[in-house]
């Protein structure tokens, strides 16, 4: 079953187009998360379907049902911001419940829903704490246990993460994986983070400049990236580009490698003059500049290289991917 389907969905504030001819399929059940550069349309989107801001053209199903014209609180969604955005005067408790008050839920359903949601968010000890007596993980919690009170069908996450420090960022990313295979609802889910978009999503959805670049499961579009976009947006190092006369002259493509797929090789086709070192303890990041192109070569385990050494860097060939000059993938 689709959880929900957008056709050639536009969007515009006044003259400015900010969402072009966007069309996606979210399955029931599924984690689809929106990746994309700052400005290029994620919490745009969001809030379309979320009914906060009204499509221009197109069309909004949600569980088959067209939606464009449906108030928020009736198509079934919850939201999560980035900014928590608690309501101040009112507890964990309060801020929990005021929405299932609105819509006139009874008051055993009501305490039901609480329990189930505290204890799955371990907020049960702090229910009668007021925001501002709470952490930063601690209010974020909050924020998605008042979204798991409604049931919604759909949930709808803007960067929930991002206020967070790395160590409960992961924490929190962790219990998110758990929180969707426990409750088997579908959630999109908006981020900047590399590790979140790969290790949570069942499919990415890579936006810039307002409309989709890509759909695919990540492993898909990590190693069959459409376009040098998505190839230098997933994966940390980003992959390496350079001109194909580097290596061939009179080579016209753009060549792209992965830092993972490039070794050391006494006969390598790549002279690099190593500028920068980053010794990880797993890994070696070398950073180094072959003619004016900046080079970067993760290596596995440890090695002891200097800024200023020249070395040779190899690689497989069929770990090669070739663009054009528009940045379209060739075969
Ligand atoms: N109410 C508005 N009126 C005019 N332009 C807007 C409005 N809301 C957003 N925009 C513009 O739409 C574009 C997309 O904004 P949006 O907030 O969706 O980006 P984003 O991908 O969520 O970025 P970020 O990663 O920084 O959160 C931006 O250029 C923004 O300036
Ligand atoms: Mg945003």
């Amino acid at each position: 079953m689709t959880a929900l389907l957008l056709n050639s969905v536009n969007k515009s504030f006044g003259e400015v187009h900010v969402l072009k001819d966007i069309s996606l399929e979210v399955m029931e059940g599924e984690f689809v998360v929106f990746v994309g550069p700052s400005g290029c349309g994620k919490s745009t989107l969001l809030r379309v379907i979320a009914g906060l801001e009204d499509a221009t053209s197109g069309e909004i199903r949600i569980g088959g049902t067209l939606v464009n014209t449906t108030p928020p609180s009736k198509r079934g969604i919850a939201m999560v911001f980035q900014s928590y955005a608690l309501y101040p005067h009112l507890n964990v408790r309060g801020n929990m419940t005021l929405a299932l008050k609105q819509e006139g839920q009874p008051k055993s359903v009501i305490e039901d829903r609480v329990q189930k949601a505290s204890r799955m968010l371990d907020l049960g000890p702090y229910l009668d704490r007021y925001p501002s007596e709470l952490s930063g993980g601690q209010r974020q919690r909050v924020a998605i246990g008042r979204a798991i009170v409604r049931e919604p069908k759909l949930f709808l996450f803007d960067e929930p993460l991002s206020n967070l420090d790395a160590a409960l960022r992961m924490n929190t990313r962790i219990e998110i994986a758990a929180l969707h295979r426990q409750l088997g609802a579908s959630m999109i889910y908006v981020t900047h983070d590399q590790t979140e978009a790969m290790t949570l999503a069942d499919k990415i959805v890579v936006l810039r400049d307002g409309r989709v670049e890509q759909i695919g499961s990540p492993m898909e579009l990590y190693n069959n990236p459409a376009n040098q976009f998505v190839a230098g947006f997933l994966g940390s190092p980003s992959m390496n580009f350079f001109p194909g006369d580097l290596l061939t002259d009179g080579d016209t493509r753009t060549v792209g490698i992965r830092p993972e797929d490039l070794f050391l090789a006494d006969d390598g086709p790549l002279a690099v003059r190593v500028s920068h070192v980053e010794q990880l303890g797993g890994d070696t990041n070398i950073i180094g500049h072959a003619g004016n192109h900046q080079i970067t070569a993760r290596l596995f385990g440890q090695h002891a290289v200097s800024p200023g050494a020249d070395l040779r860097l190899g690689f497989q060939p069929d770990r090669t991917y070739s663009f054009d000059a528009t940045g379209a993938r060739l075969a």
